[in-house]
C-alpha cells in the first residue's frame, strides 16, 4: 500500500506544508478572539500605566519612560482597530481579571519603591511574554492584524532592551531582588498561559511554542542582565515546574 499521500514529496516547497489560516469570520474564532483581543488591549493599557508609574519612581529617566508609555497607547489603539476590523467586541472584563495578580504585584512593588521588581515585571516578564505571543500570532493572524502586530513587536524589543540595560547597570545591588521577583511572578505567567490555552488554540497558537519562545527570550534577557546559566535554570524551574 502506498503512503505517498502522507509523506511530503522531497522536492515540495515548505509553503506546501503550511497549515491553512483559520476562518477569521467563524463564530468560534470570533468568540476566542474577543478574549485574546481584550487581553492585548488591556495588556497595552497596563504597560502604559506601568511605564508612567516607573517614570515617577525614576524621575531622571522620566523622559524615556514617558516615551515608552506613549508607544504602549499607540499599540492599544492598533489592537482596538484589529477587533473592529473583525467585528469583534473585546471582552475587557475578562482581560482585567486575567491581569489582576500581576497588576497587584506590580502595584505592591511600586508602593514600596522597588524599581527592580517593577522593571522585572513590566520590562522583562511582560515584554518577553508579549514578544513571544506576538511572534507566534503573526503567521496565523488576519492580514490587517498581522501588519499591526509586526509594527508593535519591534517596539516591544526596545522596551525589553530598556529594562535589560537598567537592570544590568545596577545588577550587583538588585540581583537578590530580581531573584525574589522572579520567584513570585514567573508562576503567574504559567497560570496565565494555562488560562488562555484554549482560546489561543482556536487562533492556531500553540501553548508549547508560546512557552518555548517566551522562555528563550526571558532567559536571554536575564543572561544579558548578568545571571549565570545555572542561576537561570534554577530561576526558570521555580516558575514553570
Ligand atoms: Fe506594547
Ligand atoms: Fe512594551
Amino acid at each position: 500500500m502506498s503512503n505517498s499521500t502522507t509523506v511530503p514529496h522531497p522536492l515540495a516547497s515548505s509553503a506546501d506544508l503550511v497549515t491553512p489560516l483559520p476562518d477569521f469570520t467563524s463564530a468560534t474564532y470570533k468568540d476566542a478572539y474577543s478574549r485574546i483581543n481584550g487581553i492585548v488591549i488591556e495588556g497595552e493599557q497596563e504597560a502604559h500605566d506601568n511605564y508612567q508609574a516607573l517614570a515617577r519612581l525614576l524621575p531622571e529617566q522620566a523622559e524615556n519612560l514617558v516615551q515608552l508609555a506613549r508607544m504602549e497607547m499607540k499599540h492599544k489603539r492598533g489592537f482596538q482597530a484589529c477587533g473592529r476590523n473583525l467585528k469583534v467586541e473585546p471582552d475587557m472584563d475578562f482581560a482585567k481579571r486575567f491581569f489582576e495578580p500581576l497588576r497587584n504585584n506590580f502595584q505592591v512593588a511600586r508602593g514600596e519603591g522597588k524599581v527592580a521588581t517593577c522593571l522585572l515585571i513590566q520590562a522583562i516578564l511582560i515584554e518577553a511574554f508579549s514578544i513571544a505571543a506576538y511572534h507566534i500570532y503573526i503567521p496565523v493572524a488576519d492580514p490587517f492584524a498581522r501588519k499591526v502586530t509586526e509594527g508593535v513587536v519591534k517596539d516591544e524589543y526596545l522596551h525589553l532592551n530598556y529594562g535589560q540595560e537598567w537592570l544590568k547597570a545596577h545588577f550587583d545591588q538588585v540581583k537578590e531582588e530580581i531573584m525574589a521577583a522572579n520567584k513570585a511572578n514567573l508562576p503567574l505567567i504559567k497560570t496565565m498561559l494555562d488560562e488562555v490555552e484554549k482560546d489561543a488554540g482556536q487562533l492556531q497558537m500553540e501553548k508549547e511554542s508560546l512557552i518555548e519562545d517566551f522562555l528563550i527570550g526571558y532567559q536571554e534577557a536575564l543572561s544579558d542582565v548578568g545571571f549565570t546559566t545555572r542561576e537561570l535554570i534554577r530561576m526558570s524551574a521555580q516558575g514553570l515546574s
